[in-house]
C-alpha cells in the first residue's frame, strides 16, 4: 500500500504531468465590469446563494441567543449569582457582534440579511428558553453553545476554501462560542 503512493507521488513530480499555472484573463477582464456587485468578482463560485442561506440562518442563531441570554439577564438578577447574571449580559453583546459581522458578509456577498421576528426561532439552529432557575438557564445556555458550535463546525468544513473570508470570519465567532461552552461548563460544575 505504501509502495503503491509512493508511486503516485513520483508520477505527481515528473514535469510531463505538471499542470499549468495560468490564471484566467477572461475572469480577470470581466472583473474590470459589473462593478455593482462590489467585491464579488467571477472566481467566487456558484455557491454564493448557499453560502448566504447558511450565514442567513445563522444570523437568525445569534439573534435567538442573544433574546435568551438577555431574559436570562434581567430574569436571573435576584438569583443565586449575580456575577452569573451580568456574563449573561456580556454573551448577550457577544451574540450581538457576531450577528452583525454575519448581516455585514451577507450584504457583501449581494444576499439580504433576514431580521424577520416572524420566522426567527424555526430559523435558528439554537434554541429560546425562558426557564425560572439559574442552573436550568446555564444548561440551555449550554446546549445552544454546543449546537452553534457543531453548527459552525459544519460550516467551516462545506465552506472549505471557496470563500476564505466568510470561513475566516465563522472560524473567530466558532472560537467566541467554543468561549461561551467552556464558561457555562464550569459554572454548570460548580452549581
Ligand atoms: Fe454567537
Ligand atoms: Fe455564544
Amino acid at each position: 500500500m505504501a509502495a503503491k503512493n509512493e508511486t503516485a507521488v513520483v508520477n505527481r513530480l515528473e514535469p510531463a504531468e505538471h499542470a499549468t499555472l495560468a490564471l484566467n484573463e477572461a475572469a480577470i477582464d470581466a472583473s474590470r465590469r459589473n462593478l455593482a456587485q462590489g467585491a464579488m468578482t467571477p472566481h467566487y463560485g456558484p455557491w454564493k446563494k448557499d453560502v448566504i442561506q447558511l450565514l442567513n440562518d445563522s444570523l437568525a442563531t445569534e439573534l435567538v441567543c442573544v433574546l435568551r441570554y438577555k431574559r436570562h439577564h434581567f430574569t436571573a438578577q435576584g438569583l443565586a449569582s449575580p456575577k452569573i447574571a451580568e456574563e449573561f449580559l456580556v454573551h448577550a453583546n457577544e451574540e450581538s457582534g457576531h450577528a452583525d459581522r454575519l448581516a455585514r458578509r451577507i450584504v457583501q456577498l449581494g444576499g439580504e440579511p433576514d431580521f424577520s421576528p416572524d420566522s426567527l426561532s424555526q430559523r435558528s439552529h439554537a434554541a429560546y428558553d425562558d426557564s425560572p432557575d439559574l442552573k436550568a438557564m446555564i444548561k440551555a445556555n449550554l446546549v445552544a453553545e454546543r449546537v452553534a458550535i457543531e453548527t459552525y463546525s459544519q460550516i467551516i468544513s462545506l465552506i472549505g476554501d471557496k470563500d476564505s473570508t466568510t470561513r475566516r470570519l465563522l472560524e473567530d465567532i466558532l472560537s467566541d462560542e467554543q468561549e461561551h461552552a467552556e464558561e457555562l461548563k464550569g459554572w454548570l460544575a460548580s452549581d
